[in-house]
C-alpha cells in the first residue's frame, strides 16, 4: 500500500466530518423555531403575491441569524416551486459583496443568468432588477452583514426607491448583522423607512449549545466516539464565552481532529487543548479579512515587538511600542509592498480599528513619557501575525 492508499484506508472517528462545519445548514434548528415561525408569518404573504413588510435581524455572532435566513428562505422557495407562486428570493452576503454596486450586480445576475453585465453602470443594474420584479414577482433580499455595505444609505434608497416605480411585483429586504447600533449609523431617511418589523437573536446559553452540538456529534461522529462529558465542557465553555454556536461548533470539530489523529474517542481533555488551538485559526481569518492598510500596521508593530529595540516600559511593567515609531515602521513596510502609506490621521484611525478588533491593545502614556504619546501592544503572538500578513502581501 502507498501513501495515497493507506491516507484512504485510515480508520477514522468521523461518520460526516461535514455536519460539524459552520457552513452546514442542519434541517432542524433547536431554540429557533420561535424566529422561524416569525419569519415564515412575515414572508408567508409573498407566496400569494402580497407584498411582505422588510426585516431586520440582529443578534451577537454564532446565534444563526444566517443559518435560520438561509433555512426559512430555502422552505419558501420549496413551497414556490410545488405551487408555481410568483416569488423569489437571493441570499447576498455584503461582506464578500460591500458596495452599492457589488450588491446590486448580484441580485441583477440572480435575476439574468444568462446576461453579462460587466461594465454596466450601477443605473442599468437597477433596472434590470426592477425589470425582473416588475413581471409579477415579490423579489426577497436577504442581506447579510449588511453593515459592511461602504455605501449603505445609497443602496437601501436606491433598493427601496425601487418599489414607487413597480406596479407589479415588489422587492422586500432582509437585514442582518451582529452590529445592533449600525442603523445609528444610517441617514434617518433610510432609517425611519427601511425595517417594518426587528428580531433579535438571544446568545445561547450552555444547556441550549449542549442540544445543539449533541444532534451534529450524532450525525458527525460515529457511534461511541465521544466520550461522556465532552459535549457538556464544550458547551459550558463556549457559553462562558459568548454563546456562539459556531465557536461551539469549531471547539468539538477541532477536539474531534485532534483525537482523530490518534484514532480514539474524543475526550475532555481535546477540548481543552482545541481552545487554544481554535482562537488562534480564528485570530488569523480575522486578519486574512482586514482591509489592507490596517493589516500593513499590524504587520509593523509585529515587527518591531520583541525586537527591544523600540520596546520600553510602561508604567504596568509590560513593554509596549510608542505610536511614533510604529508609524515610520508602518511607511516602511508600505515601501517594501510598494503601496502608498496613508497619513497619520488614517493611522490613528487604523490602530483605533485594531483596538476594537481586539487585536492590539493600547494605552495613552501618563506625563513623563513623552507627554501623551499612544503606547501599543499586539494582544497575540507576533510570529503568527506576521506570518498571516506575509501570506497576504509576500
Ligand atoms: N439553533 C441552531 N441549531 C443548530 N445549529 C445552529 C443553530 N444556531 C446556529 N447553529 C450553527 O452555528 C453556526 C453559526 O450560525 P450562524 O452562521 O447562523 O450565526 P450568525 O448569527 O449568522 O453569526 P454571525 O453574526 O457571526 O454571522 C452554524 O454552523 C450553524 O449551523
Ligand atoms: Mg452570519
Amino acid at each position: 500500500m502507498d501513501i495515497f492508499e493507506q491516507e484512504m484506508s485510515k480508520p477514522t472517528i468521523f461518520q460526516d466530518r461535514n455536519v460539524l462545519s459552520p457552513h452546514y445548514i442542519p434541517d432542524h434548528l433547536p431554540y429557533r423555531e420561535n424566529e422561524i415561525t416569525k419569519m415564515q408569518k412575515l414572508l408567508a404573504p409573498a407566496l400569494s403575491n402580497k407584498r411582505p413588510s422588510n426585516l431586520f435581524i440582529y443578534g451577537k455572532t454564532g446565534t444563526g441569524k444566517t443559518c435560520c435566513t438561509k433555512h426559512t428562505l430555502e422552505r419558501m422557495m420549496e413551497v414556490k416551486e410545488k405551487y408555481n407562486a410568483q416569488v423569489d428570493s437571493v441570499y447576498i452576503n455584503c461582506r464578500m459583496n460591500n458596495s452599492r454596486y457589488q450588491v446590486l450586480l448580484k441580485i441583477a445576475q440572480h435575476a439574468w443568468p444568462n446576461e453579462s453585465f460587466m461594465g454596466h453602470p450601477a443605473n442599468y443594474l437597477r433596472e434590470k432588477i426592477l425589470k425582473y420584479a416588475g413581471k409579477g414577482v415579490i423579489l426577497v433580499i436577504a442581506l447579510d452583514e449588511v453593515d459592511k455595505v461602504k455605501d449603505l444609505d445609497e443602496l437601501m434608497y436606491t433598493l427601496t426607491r425601487s418599489n414607487d416605480d413597480l406596479d407589479k411585483g415588489h422587492i422586500a429586504l432582509i437585514g442582518i448583522s451582529n452590529d445592533a447600533t449600525f442603523k445609528d449609523k444610517l441617514d434617518p431617511r433610510s432609517k425611519s423607512t427601511l425595517w417594518g418589523e426587528e428580531m433579535v437573536y438571544p446568545p445561547y446559553n450552555a444547556e441550549q449549545l449542549q442540544a445543539i452540538l449533541e444532534e451534529r456529534c450524532l450525525e458527525g461522529f460515529k457511534k461511541g466516539s465521544v466520550g461522556d462529558g465532552t459535549i457538556a465542557i464544550a458547551s459550558a465553555y463556549s457559553a462562558k464565552e459568548s454563546g456562539d454556536a459556531r465557536y461551539a461548533l469549531r471547539l468539538m470539530l477541532k477536539a474531534g481532529e485532534m483525537a482523530d489523529e490518534e484514532n480514539r474517542t474524543v475526550a475532555e481533555r481535546d477540548v481543552m487543548a482545541a481552545r487554544n488551538a481554535v482562537e488562534e485559526d480564528i485570530v488569523l481569518e480575522l486578519i486574512n479579512t482586514l482591509p489592507d492598510h490596517q493589516s500593513l500596521v499590524l504587520y509593523a508593530i509585529a515587527t518591531q515587538e520583541g525586537t527591544g529595540r523600540n520596546t520600553r516600559l510602561s508604567g504596568d511593567g509590560v513593554s509596549y511600542l510608542f505610536s511614533g515609531e510604529v508609524y515610520v515602521g508602518y511607511e516602511g513596510v508600505c515601501r517594501k509592498w510598494g503601496m502608498p502609506a496613508r497619513s497619520a490621521r488614517w493611522f490613528r484611525e487604523y490602530l483605533n480599528e485594531l483596538e476594537m478588533m481586539g487585536l492590539i491593545i493600547t494605552h495613552i502614556s501618563g506625563k513623563g513619557i513623552r507627554g501623551n504619546t499612544r503606547l501599543i501592544k499586539l494582544a497575540f503572538p507576533a510570529d503568527k501575525v506576521r506570518n498571516a500578513v506575509e501570506k497576504r502581501f509576500a
